[in-house]
């Protein structure tokens, strides 16, 4: 099924706001999304709705949040989430960041106790739309084996920083810390597919490639990806006082519960450094270097990183956004949630 970008919006939208988010969380939360879902980032999008439907219907997220800012030196600040909806706390925190690294030069600003955010990248490119770099981490709940270990301790703990350039585009980094992010593993199981057998390990602790079989997903690159995940769930959970590890909540145990998840943004104004113009030039430059590679055996191109979802935007401008059936009746009729989440073992089926 393909759909436009604004049905898309308008669809999850109205889902969310009849399980009971107020309209302009559920504005933002539906912006958040669909842009995963135009950019082929399918593991966050629409497939996401009823899990938060569910939760928000449970009493889970916090509808009427009473979010504060507090400015706590010249460039670092805390935003209190209050248990409310992760992605617009996430998309109102980077706003104060702008604004603080617009007079500063810098802006570090935690996100407490808030729900999932999803695609964080939607984040980082607020600030690279507003001339700045963005950086964003925030925390998962356990699913990760450490290097060497047989049970998860951390989550699939992202990772997205964007730049500006100077025609418009910019690059964009945007991944988990595991080999790929759990909703690849939703995504695979919605559609009745397997999975190479480096993503994850089934409760042996033995590679599978059985997306039902899944017991806890592998970082990148063996020590370094754990050590990523460390490094964010630091940033972005031991920094700002909140639950760490293996004691981070689970997106399915208790849908009742406040989340209580902490995100990091870092941002950076280039005209504090090299001066804006010299870096979006130099920005351009490297995109158009890096497409000029010449490509190894098998590839037609090097894109530069977020390349990948650009092309995919500009495919769904003509043909509409691909959805998966399944997905697109249930945002259309009027269950709200099949009670399908709660108290759910995350790997179960
Ligand atoms: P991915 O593996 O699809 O992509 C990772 C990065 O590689 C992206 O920046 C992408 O642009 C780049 N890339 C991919 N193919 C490329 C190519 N051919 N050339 C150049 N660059 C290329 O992403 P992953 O790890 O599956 O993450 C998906 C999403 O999951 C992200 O949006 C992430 O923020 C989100 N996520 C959110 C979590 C949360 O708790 N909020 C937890 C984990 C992931």
């Amino acid at each position: 099924m393909r759909v436009s970008r604004d049905e898309l919006k308008d669809l999850i939208k109205t889902k969310l706001h009849k399980a009971g988010l107020k309209e302009e969380h559920a504005d933002v939360a539906a912006d958040v999304l669909t842009f995963a879902d135009e950019r082929g980032i399918h593991s966050h999008g629409a497939i996401r709705v009823e899990y938060y439907a569910e939760r928000i219907a449970k009493g889970g997220m916090n509808v009427n949040p009473d979010f504060k800012f507090e400015k706590t030196g010249p460039a670092t600040g805390v935003f209190h989430g209050d248990g409310g909806n992760g992605h617009t706390a996430a998309k109102l925190a980077m706003d104060e960041a702008i604004k603080m690294a617009k007079e500063s030069g810098v802006a570090i600003i935690g996100v407490k106790d808030i729900s999932h955010s999803g695609a964080i990248s939607y984040f980082t490119n607020q600030a690279a739309s507003a001339d700045l770099i963005g950086f964003s981490v925030c925390q998962s709940d356990p699913m990760v084996v450490p290097f060497g270990g047989a049970e998860p301790y951390y989550g699939t703990n992202p990772i997205a920083f964007a730049a500006p350039s100077s025609d418009g585009r910019m690059i964009t980094l945007d991944m988990a810390t595991t080999v790929q992010a759990w909703g690849k593993i939703l995504h695979a199981r919605s559609k009745n597919e397997s999975i190479p057998n480096t993503w994850a390990v089934d409760g042996n602790g033995e590679p599978t490639t059985d997306p039902l079989k899944v017991n806890a997903l592998l970082p990148i690159s063996g020590p370094k990806g754990y050590g990523l995940a460390m490094m964010v769930d630091v940033l972005s959970g031991i920094l700002l006082g909140l639950p760490f590890g293996n004691k981070v909540s689970s997106m399915y145990e208790d849908l009742s519960a406040y989340r209580k998840l902490g995100q990091l943004h870092i941002v950076i104004n280039p005209a504090f450094f090299t001066g804006l113009t010299s870096f979006k030039n130099d920005i351009t430059q490297s995109m158009e270097d890096l497409n000029q590679i010449k490509p190894a055996p098998g590839f037609s191109k090097v894109l530069y990183p977020g390349q990948n979802n650009d092309v995919v935007i500009e495919n769904y401008k003509e043909n509409g956004i691909e959805i998966v059936d399944d997905i697109y009746e249930y945002l259309k009729s009027d269950v709200i949630h099949n009670n399908q989440y709660d108290h759910k073992n995350p790997f179960a089926e």
